[in-house]
This record gives C-alpha cells, structure tokens and sequence, in this order.
C-alpha cells in the first residue's frame, strides 16, 4: 500500500489524473472503475482539463446505485456519473456501466453486472473514496471481506453523510447495489482518495488497524497495488505520516506516474 499525503484536493485530482492518463495513454488502463460521492471530483475535473482522446475509449464500471431512485432521478447514481464522468470525459455512454437499482430480478441484476465486468476483462484501475463508517462503495461494516455485487442496507451514519444531496434525510434511499469487497479487490489497481477531518478515522482504521469487516476500508491492506492519496486532514489521525512522506520522497523512478 502507498500513501501519499498532498496538500489540497486539486493535488490530489492532478496527481490521480497523472496515474490514470499514464495508464490510458500506455494502454495498461482501458476499463476505469469510477465512484460517485466528493472525494473524486477533483479528479473528474483534473482529468476533464487534461482531455486526451484515449480518455473517450475507456469502458467504465460504477461502483453503485441507490435502490429505489429512478435512474432519471437528479441524484441517482445514474445520473451523477452521467453528469461529472460520462459527459465531462466524453465517454461513450454505451460503455459507462452502473449498477441497476430499479431490477425487477435485484439477485439476476447483480450477477449479470458481475458477468459484464467479467466481459470486459475486469477492472484496470478502480477510483476509491471512503466512507466515514469506512465503507468502500456502500460496503457497510461487518460486510463479508470477499463479497460481491449485492444488495445492502446502508447505515444511518450513511445516510446522514449522504443527505446533503438530498432535500431532507427522508429521501435518502435505505438500500442500495454495491460491487462487494471481493469484486473491488479484483480491480488490478486501486486509488483511493480522501479529503478531509471527516474521513481521519476511517483512513487510520483502513490503513493502519487491523484487518475487518469493522472497517470494510481495512481490506485493501491485502491488495496488491493500492495507492491511498490523502490531504493533511484526512491523514492526522495515521500514525506513520513521516514514514509515508519519506517513502514518497525517496520513491524510485518506476513508481512515479
Ligand atoms: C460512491 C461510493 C462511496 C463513497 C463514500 C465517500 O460511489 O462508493 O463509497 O466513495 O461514501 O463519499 P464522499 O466522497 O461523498 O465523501
């Protein structure tokens, strides 16, 4: 695991947009997993100023949806990563992919999101942000560590994070389709971003507590090639912040974008 602490959220964007379009312009990124939320908008507008051509090839996977919320709806998670990724990217709408939240057949819907990851030839970077619970896509604790796209209820803690989106927290969907945590460790790579006070203890617990479902976060410590980009609020409560920027400073030429 790789953790790099920058100074703002638009370091943050400019550094993740320097990963994704060394992989997409050398060919070792073709299918993005994207999330929703804050924490990866920097990187959406960071990538959207540096459009490259390759950018409109990419195939795309969402990490989740709200159940419950028509697809039209403004805050589905349809429509959000039609709003900050499809468009802004110019990507081809026929390739950006997200879970169905409105299946008559939710378990058929699941496996078949699955299947079309699978098709695709799985993920080559997956975009990450946490939760405050330390949810990785609606993940919640105590989610089993290798499960796949399912149904899940989010927590109240959740909701209450995600109701700025919403008219009031009534509105906020109960439930939700996630790729599990065995989907998302499947991804070659992962990039975590995180910003912010208000995801400190979730960063410490998933980088540098023990491994579980407690924090489901917790489970990229067993993934191969994960990269955790922090700004100085949301890495205060690690424990091995000199250590990381000394990694980071002393980090050898075939580790940099
Ligand atoms: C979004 C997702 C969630 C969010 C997390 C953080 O697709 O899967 O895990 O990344 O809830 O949300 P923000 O970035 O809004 O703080």
């Amino acid at each position: 695991m790789q953790v790099i602490i920058l100074r703002s959220a638009d370091e943050i964007g400019q550094y993740a947009a320097d990963i994704i379009l060394s992989g997409v312009t050398d060919g070792s990124i073709s299918v993005l997993g994207v999330a929703t939320g804050s924490s990866p908008l920097p990187v959406y507008r960071a990538l959207e100023s540096r459009w490259v051509p390759e950018l409109a090839g990419l195939t795309a996977f969402a990490l989740d949806e709200y159940v419950g919320l028509a697809p039209d709806h403004p805050e589905s998670y349809h429509s959000v990563i039609d709003r900050e990724v499809t468009r802004p990217l110019r990507l081809d709408p026929a390739r950006v992919h997200v879970p169905d939240g409105s299946a008559t057949d939710p378990e058929q819907a699941c496996v078949d999101y699955e299947r079309a990851i699978e098709e695709a030839g799985g993920v080559d970077l997956q975009i990450l942000g946490i939760g405050s619970t330390g949810h990785i896509g609606f993940n919640e604790p105590t989610s089993s560590l290798s499960s796949r796209t399912r149904i899940k209820t989010l927590t109240p803690e959740t909701r209450r994070d995600n109701a700025r989106f919403f008219p009031s927290l009534d509105e906020v969907p109960l439930h939700c389709v996630t790729q599990g945590l065995g989907t998302i460790m499947d991804a070659r790579r992962v990039l975590l971003v995180a910003q912010g006070a208000g995801k400190a203890r979730a960063v410490a617990q998933a980088v540098e507590g023990p491994l579980s479902s407690m924090c489901p976060g917790s489970v990229l410590q067993l993934h191969p090639d994960a990269t955790i980009l922090l700004d100085e609020d949301a890495a205060s409560e690690l424990t091995l912040t000199d250590y990381y920027r000394f990694v980071f400073e002393n980090r050898p030429a075939w580790q940099r974008p």
